[in-house]
């Protein structure tokens, strides 16, 4: 298959030629001082885009890993930890937390909604032994986000650690670590930054290292800790391991492009790309899947499948005939995702992403109100429209139960086929032979 004309997918994300061309940079000595100045001013640019003071850990890996070594670090048998979910990223932390011996509590809510934070309040009342509180600030799968904004100062207050996997929301939504009185924040550079994947951006307060120090099963002399970090690195200047120099120059150029342009304005550029982007889609006759609009992220647009699709087929013929790669659901559910974040989040790119879905879903036999749906978010992106036009439920379009994906997509192919001359499916093909 040719490479995709346009990446719209829920990361990593399409990065600028800038970012680009620094990963391309000399690969040098990992002590050369040149390096050495470009990792450290890296953990000072990461820390401005988290808005903290507190100390940054650059480790190298995606971020899973950093989510792991944070939650290994916090961890320890017996421990009391309130975990939130509202969609496989926190389901999946609960699976860790569990591993590690946490005694683990969970507030879960369905996959379209958001914790409510009252709920973490009056959990956090009853349970007063609680020490630790793990949150996805943006879970990218459901196109959700949690109120980290409220929960922190929640747990704060009641001398409750939090351990948040801002992965996807770093550079693309408000998040203020200090003020928001975050502990472990653990984000990745291919979402809103726009940077390569494979590294994890960590940053822990004093809080989460006294009870990080003090935790006798916390990693120590291992890939995963992030102790060898302080110790060795922050400590005497020494790296645990050495880390892709190549990755960090990606990092760094991504970090400076987003500061250049400023972290406000990038943020509004993600807020405006999302909110033509569910527009459009809502105009279309689409169901957005969140549950509302205050808890959608500004990451990705989720839209609900309609009409007894399945989400993968849907994903697939976007990108076979139009070449454009989207997200399916990721275990959230029977979705499609249009990413906009860093790059994408930008210019017509999401009308693009909207286009590519529409068209992919009227040739599955959806009804779809493609014209009118971009008409609607390039209005909004011109800053024309007068008013976020009304989400009118079209009667036509069922969310039914998948069903085999094979016999789907070859249905599919050959509705789509059908006419075409020479193409499987096709008047003749048959006759033709293979
Ligand atoms: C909310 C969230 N957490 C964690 C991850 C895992 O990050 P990575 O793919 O960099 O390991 C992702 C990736 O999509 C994510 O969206």
């Amino acid at each position: 298959m040719r490479d995709p004309d346009f990446t719209l997918a829920a990361g990593p994300t399409a990065a600028s030629a800038r970012t680009l061309a620094a990963l391309g940079s000399p690969i040098t000595y990992h002590y050369d001082p040149v390096f050495l100045d470009a990792f450290r001013r890296t953990e000072a640019k990461v820390g401005q885009l988290f808005r903290t003071k507190n100390e940054v850990i650059l480790m190298q890996g995606e971020a899973i890993l950093g989510l792991e070594a944070a939650a290994r670090s916090l961890v320890r048998p017996g421990m009391p930890v309130l975990n939130l979910v509202s969609g496989p990223f926190g389901k999946g932390m609960g699976y860790w937390l569990k591993n590690f011996g946490a005694d683990l509590h969970e507030l879960e809510v369905p996959y379209d909604q958001a914790v409510a934070p009252d709920a973490v309040e009056r959990y956090l009342d009853e349970h007063p032994e609680t020490e630790l509180l793990c949150v996805v600030h943006s879970e990218t799968p459901s196109g959700t986000f949690n109120d980290c904004a409220l929960i922190g100062p929640m747990a704060r207050s009641r001398g409750v650690l939090t351990l948040v996997d801002c992965v996807s929301s770093l550079g693309g939504m408000p998040l203020d670590a200090d003020s928001w009185q975050l502990d472990v924040c653990v984000a990745g550079p291919q979402k809103c930054l726009g940077g390569p994947p494979g590294m994890s951006l960590v940053a822990v307060s004093e809080q989460a290292w006294a009870a990080i120090e003090g935790n006798p099963v916390a990693p120590r002399a291992s890939f995963l800790s992030l102790l060898d970090w302080r110790e060795q690195w922050h400590g005497r200047g020494q790296f645990p391991y050495t880390p892709s120099v190549c990755d960090i120059h990606g990092v760094e150029a991504a970090c400076d492009q987003v500061l250049e342009e400023g972290l406000e304005a990038s943020i509004a550029r993600h807020e405006a790309a999302a909110r033509a982007c569910r527009a459009g889609a809502r105009e279309m006759g689409l169901r957005l899947w969140p549950a509302s609009e205050d808890i959608a992220a500004a990451c990705v647009t989720a839209v609900a499948v309609p009409g007894g699709l399945d989400h993968e087929v849907v994903r697939d013929h976007v990108r076979e005939h139009y070449g454009v790669m989207l997200s399916s659901g990721q275990g959230a559910g029977n979705l499609v995702r249009i990413g906009h974040m860093g790059p994408t989040a930008d210019g017509l790119k999401p009308v693009v992403g909207l286009m590519a879905l529409g068209r992919s879903l009227a040739d599955l036999g959806a009804t779809v109100r493609i014209g009118a749906g971009v008409e609607t978010a390039l209005a909004l992106l011109a800053g024309t429209a007068p008013v976020i036009p009304r989400f009118r439920p079209r009667p036509g379009l069922r969310h039914r139960r998948p069903q085999r994906r094979q016999a789907q997509r070859r249905r599919a192919r050959v509705r789509w086929n059908a006419g075409r001359p020479g193409r499987p499916g096709s008047p003749g093909a048959a006759a033709r032979g293979p």
